[in-house]
């Protein structure tokens, strides 16, 4: 945990610094993405213009390095299309771009969507505190 005063590791100046650039490339490629301030960092969601899928991906200020993946969504009618592996893709180059090291997410670990990450090279790493039907994934980026 960083206190006040102390460097912010080179990730996040590196997302600060670059995200209007980024968000103009993901934009001139027909996705939509808002940024908004949360109590305890940043979050941004994601989606195509059409609103068939959506993702969010946030931050907490005082763990530069980490991002989390949340809210990956598919509408109905356009699932097994493969929009959801379009999803992780998008998350994870992003996340690069942005340079953050680790991406976290929590998944219930009876759902395929578990097998589905560990596919997409996220590892268990601890059982969520408040409901030990989830877990937190993660996955060094
Ligand atoms: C999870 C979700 C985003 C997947 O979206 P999708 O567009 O159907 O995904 P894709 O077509 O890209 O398929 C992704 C993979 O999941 C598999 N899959 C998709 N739906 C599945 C299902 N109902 N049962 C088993 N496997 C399934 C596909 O076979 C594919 O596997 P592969 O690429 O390794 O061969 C979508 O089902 C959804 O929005 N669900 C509700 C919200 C949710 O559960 N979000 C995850 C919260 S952690």
């Amino acid at each position: 945990m960083l206190g006040s005063g102390v460097r912010a590791p080179e990730g996040a100046l590196y997302a600060d610094k670059y995200r209007n650039q980024i968000f103009i490339i993901i934009r001139m490629n027909n996705f939509d993405i808002r940024e908004e301030a949360t109590d305890f960092g940043k979050c941004w969601y994601i989606s195509d213009l059409k609103k068939s899928f959506r993702f969010a991906l946030y931050t907490y200020d005082d763990d530069p390095d980490t991002v989390y993946l949340s809210n990956v969504f598919v509408d109905e009618k356009y699932r097994r299309t493969g929009l959801g592996n379009i999803i992780l893709e998008m998350a994870t180059d992003i996340a690069k771009k942005m340079e953050f090291k680790t991406i976290i997410l929590k998944v219930l670990k009876t759902s395929f969507v578990h097998e589905w990450y560990e596919r997409h090279g996220y590892r268990d790493f601890v059982a969520d505190s408040e409901d030990i039907s989830y877990v937190w994934m993660k996955k060094e980026l």
